[in-house]
């Protein structure tokens, strides 16, 4: 009979990227978190994670690229955890506990894909409410990404509205430059610091974020989105609070829309900035110019290593998948 630890091909997983177009902090919980009003769009940009089951011993995770987030919370190893315990009377192998796995990152990657890649992995399901339980266990953000698509979060994470998000009527899709600068932002301490008073005028960033969301609920053109990037940008209540703990963020984000000309973003609690194009090459374009001016030292980076620059495209995974990174 088939051991059903043994999986010799590996499973791989894309993790879908998420850019926050706005973030609206709403206000602080009795269990200490924040609800927010948060509009997000997938980004096409692909990592990759690849489980394969291990003979023995504890479950690993190796990566490679750069990724700033990595050292500051293991959630893939997390997810991965808590999904064993989840699918323990489940899984084919059951009353055993499903094997360890050896889990490699290829750049970013999210909780969501490790969930649904163990389960794979191990042969088993779990129900809708099991995994968004689990999910929700792990992070705020990763129901989001169980969901896939545009949506509005709303509540501390788990309450996901899918919305049309871009209407693609030419064939086109709005994409977006990402720069991440290589400083290491703990998005608690970024919530910490809203609630202790570094925030912007109070009602902003919802009073968009709300507008925004019907709109993008309904679909809008690439162009409607591109226009609207000026608002966008000023529409994240985490902005003045990442900035105030990382004061080497202001000059940088500045030289950014100087040199871009563009209304700079910060996605969720940063540190990731963006500045939206009409089209992938334009986006590919723009990341060139970045590149090139932090390498001839027109721009000074902030961090000890060069920011992760790249390209993509605002979409669904299965819409096609383009990235590049510089
Ligand atoms: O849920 P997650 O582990 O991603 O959250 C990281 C930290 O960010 C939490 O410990 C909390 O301090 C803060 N947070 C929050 N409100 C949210 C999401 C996160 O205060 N809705």
């Amino acid at each position: 009979m088939d051991d059903p630890g043994r999986r010799l091909t590996p499973i791989i997983r894309m993790a879908p990227a998420k850019l926050n177009l706005t973030l609206a902090v709403i206000g602080r919980r009795p269990d200490g978190y924040h609800d927010l009003h948060s509009v997000v769009a997938p980004l096409a940009l692909a990592d990759y994670l690849s489980l394969a089951v291990q003979p023995a011993g504890a479950d690993s995770l190796t990566a490679t690229g750069f990724d700033p987030g990595l050292s500051e919370d293991n959630l893939v190893l997390r997810a991965i955890a808590r999904t064993r315990r989840a699918a323990a009377g489940s899984w084919p192998g059951a009353p055993a506990a499903p094997p360890a796995l050896a889990v490699r990152l290829e750049t970013r990657s999210d909780a969501a894909a490790a969930i649904d890649g163990a389960l794979e992995a191990w042969d088993t399901t779990l129900t809708s409410d099991e995994r968004a339980a689990v999910a929700l266990e792990v992070g705020s953000d990763v129901p989001l990404f169980l969901a896939g698509g545009a949506a509005l979060i709303e509540g501390r994470g788990e309450r996901v509205t899918p919305l049309h998000g871009v209407r693609d009527l030419h064939g086109e899709a709005a994409a977006v430059v990402l720069v991440t600068p290589a400083i290491p932002v703990r998005t608690a301490e970024v919530f910490a610091a809203w609630s202790s008073g570094a925030m912007g005028e109070p009602g902003v960033a919802r009073r968009t974020s709300e507008h925004f969301a019907s709109e993008f609920g309904s679909g809008l053109s690439v162009s409607r989105l591109v226009e609207r990037a000026a608002v966008l940008a000023a529409a994240n209540d985490l902005l003045p609070a990442t900035l105030s703990l990382h004061p080497v963020l202001v000059p940088f984000r500045r030289a950014l829309a100087r040199t871009l000309a563009r209304p700079i973003g910060m996605s969720g609690s940063g540190p990731t900035l963006w500045a939206l194009y009409p089209s992938i090459v334009q986006a590919e374009q723009a990341a060139g110019v970045v590149d090139e001016a932090i390498e001839r030292g027109l721009i000074g980076p902030p961090g000890e290593s060069r920011p992760f620059i790249t390209a993509t495209a605002i979409g669904n995974l299965d819409a096609g998948v383009r990235t590049s990174s510089s």
